[in-house]
């Protein structure tokens, strides 16, 4: 049985400038996971901003094409161009999510209107009743109702409700997978964890899978069944999520966990929320060869401190 998605040693480069001079990003460097068919799961990319997170997501979702590597989303390797129809069904099964609900949605447009055409769209349908059920339906996953959403522009739902609402939406095709690229940074604190929340819902009752990308180590936690940490477009460390954020072995992961860690509360386990992480890339650390299988099951790379 193939799998749900098989990322296999992916990297892309950025090359701007000119020809000459120009300036080549390694965006993403031999990214390699999979998720399987059988057991869906919330599997999380955690990283620093500019790490390659929503750059990798981007290949996922077939927006961009890989420099190297290849990513078979059931047995079939996804391309950015292909034809329509098939193009179209491969969106009803890969959902994106994005981070700002706010600029999903066009404030001039009633939040259902996205709703319908999406029923519209992904599932054919035409008939009002078929077009409402769905709609409904979708809502419902997500705790709300078309009632509370019907007629309504985005000002007028909460950041939560709404980001609630771009869910909603992203299931009426019923997707397979969801790619939801930091969804929870731009929703106040208060309503962050039901939104968390949310995505277990939707593995464990729905089964579907999720590629939850984030730089919070705490809802990471909470959430994941495994993870994956990237510095600067590596993967510096991937595993089963307790696992590694209980105990990271890669001197990133180690600097990333003591860094939102509020000394304060040392020892309760309590994790703050996460603080600006742009001075970690100061510091000097360069990974160097390949990912190491350890007996626990996690892949670790090995790494140099080098004095900057
Ligand atoms: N379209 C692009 N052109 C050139 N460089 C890009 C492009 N998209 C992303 N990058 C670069 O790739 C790196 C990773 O970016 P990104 O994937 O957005 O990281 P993250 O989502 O973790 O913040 C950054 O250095 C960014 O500047
Ligand atoms: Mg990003």
């Amino acid at each position: 049985m193939s799998d749900l998605l098989d990322i296999s040693h992916v990297g892309k480069r950025y090359a701007m400038g000119g020809l000459f001079g120009g300036k080549i990003v390694d965006a993403v460097q031999d990214a390699s996971l999979s998720l399987r068919l059988d057991r869906p799961e919330i599997f999380t990319v955690i990283g620093e901003s500019g790490s390659g997170k929503t750059t990798l997501a981007r290949m996922i979702l077939g927006l961009e094409t890989p420099t190297s590597g290849e990513i078979r989303f059931l047995g079939k390797t996804i391309r950015h161009h292909g034809a329509r129809a098939k193009r179209q069904a491969f969106m009803a099964k890969v959902q994106p999510v994005f981070q700002n609900p706010f600029e999903a949605f066009s404030p001039l447009k009633r939040v259902d209107r996205y709703l319908d055409s999406t029923a519209r769209q992904f599932l054919g349908l035409r008939d009002w009743d078929e077009i409402n059920a769905a709609m409904d339906g979708a809502l419902q996953k997500v705790g709300l109702s078309l009632t509370e959403v019907r007629g309504r522009y985005p000002h007028e739902l909460s950041g939560g409700q709404l980001q609630r609402a771009a869910i909603a939406r992203a299931l009426i095709p019923n997707p397979v997978l969801l790619i939801a690229d930091e969804p929870v940074s731009m929703v106040d604190a208060s309503l962050r964890m039901s939104i968390v929340n949310l995505l277990r819902t939707l593995r464990d009752e729905f089964g579907v899978s999720v590629i939850y990308i984030t730089h919070d180590l705490a809802t990471a936690y909470y959430i994941s069944d495994r993870l994956m940490i990237m510095q600067k477009g590596m993967v510096v460390e991937m595993g089963p999520a307790r696992l590694v954020l209980d105990a990271p072995e890669h001197p990133y992961s180690r600097l990333l966990k003591a860094s939102v860690l509020d000394p304060a509360d040392a020892g309760h386990g309590q994790l703050e929320p996460a603080r600006d992480l742009m001075e970690l890339s100061q510091v000097a650390l360069v990974n160097r060869g390949q990912l190491i299988a350890r007996p626990d099951g996690r892949l670790v790379r090995s790494a140099e401190l080098v004095a900057s």
